[in-house]
């Protein structure tokens, strides 16, 4: 991995489980630099802390434009981003530049699935409204028509975006009792029949769900994909989950939908901006339900992404394979 006996310069924007570290750490001719926090790098300190790498480890926090690849000059060979989303790397002027990518794909496929759910339930049978009323001296007795839902058995689910996490995602709700389902993306899944999934038009998708899991990718096209008009299609008892990434909902839009009783619940663990502002007009409704972007979230999960993010940046720092390397 040396080049003329120097050693390669690799940028980690923060810190990371150990497992990638310990691999990193290990690595002979290696001269790693960490951003020691566990708080976003700054701008500045970013483009400073790239200048002469040849490999990059970042977070889906870190916007990877032109800006940093020039700051980190000609000598960059890699990126290796411990998340499975992309969209915040420049992929065009990545690939004008030569630049391999590494990303974590399926490690987290079951953890994000798992907690998509979770999500799902906890909207539509308002979880965190019964334990906020639990502790506010709320719950005065058992009573028929107080905090009911939402539930799975008999009904229809819609998916945009039947990828790894999408198909992870159905197969999990299929058990609840799930009649229909339904999905839309780009082009029609042979995977699909698994779950006897029916490629719809979007616009069926929206009217005929009263369950939406948004786990597309973020793309320009996908990007404000749920708007007014989608949500006015969909059913007023129809419940909306979001673990994609923030801006494929238009939030303002979402807003008006929940508030007027258009729709009836969403379920968010990505947003707009991320960390959202406590004072945002969303955290004051009932029937929205926000986490803090923690998908993939499990001890061992977030281990095995620092593993494979460790190890693609090897890979393209010593040109050799990459465990999952992005073809674009
Ligand atoms: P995949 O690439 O397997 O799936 C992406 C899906 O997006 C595909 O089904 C694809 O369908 C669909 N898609 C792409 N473009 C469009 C479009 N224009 N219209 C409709 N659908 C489209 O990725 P993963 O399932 O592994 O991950 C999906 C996303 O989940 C990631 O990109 C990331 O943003 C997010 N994520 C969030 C996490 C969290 O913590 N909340 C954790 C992990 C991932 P088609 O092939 O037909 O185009
Ligand atoms: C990803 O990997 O894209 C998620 O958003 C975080 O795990």
């Amino acid at each position: 991995m040396q080049a003329a006996g120097k050693l390669m310069k690799v940028f980690v924007t923060r810190r990371i489980p150990q497992e990638g570290m310990k691999i990193l750490a290990a690595a002979e001719g290696c001269e790693v630099s960490l951003w020691d926090s566990d708080e976003p790098v700054p701008r500045a300190e970013l483009l400073r802390g790239v200048q002469g790498a040849q490999g990059l480890l970042c977070l889906l926090s870190d916007k990877i434009d032109v800006e940093v690849l020039d700051a980190a000059g000609p000598n960059l060979k890699v990126i290796s981003t411990l998340s499975v989303g992309f969209d915040h790397l420049a992929l065009d002027e990545i690939k004008r530049r030569g630049i391999r990518v590494g990303y974590t794909p399926d490690v987290l496929t079951d953890a994000t699935a798992e907690l998509t759910v979770a999500l799902l339930l906890a909207t539509a049978r308002r979880l965190p409204e019964g334990v906020e009323e639990v502790k506010n001296g709320g719950w005065s007795s058992w009573k028929p028509l107080w905090l009911c839902g939402y539930g799975l058995t008999g009904s229809t689910v819609g998916i945009i975006g039947l990828g790894r996490i999408g198909m992870a995602i159905a197969k999990r709700l299929m058990p609840f009792g799930v009649k229909r389902l339904l999905y839309f993306g780009r082009t029609a899944k042979a995977h699909a029949a698994e779950v006897n999934g029916e490629f719809v038009p979007l616009d069926t998708l929206a009217s005929e769900s009263d369950f939406i899991v948004v786990s597309c990718s973020l793309t320009p096209e996908t990007q404000g994909l749920c708007d007014k008009a989608f949500f006015s299609k969909m059913k007023n008892t129809a419940v909306l989950v979001n673990s994609s990434r923030g801006v494929v909902l238009n939030q303002e839009d979402l807003y008006e939908a929940l508030s007027s009783g258009q729709i009836a619940a969403a379920g968010m663990d990505v947003t707009t901006p991320e960390p959202l502002p406590t004072n945002h007009p969303l955290l004051t409704l009932k029937n929205c339900v926000v986490l803090p972007h923690i998908g993939s979230a499990t001890y061992s999960t977030r281990g095995v992404m620092s593993e494979l993010a460790a190890r693609n940046l090897l890979g393209g720092l010593r040109g050799t394979e990459m465990p999952s390397e992005l073809t674009f």
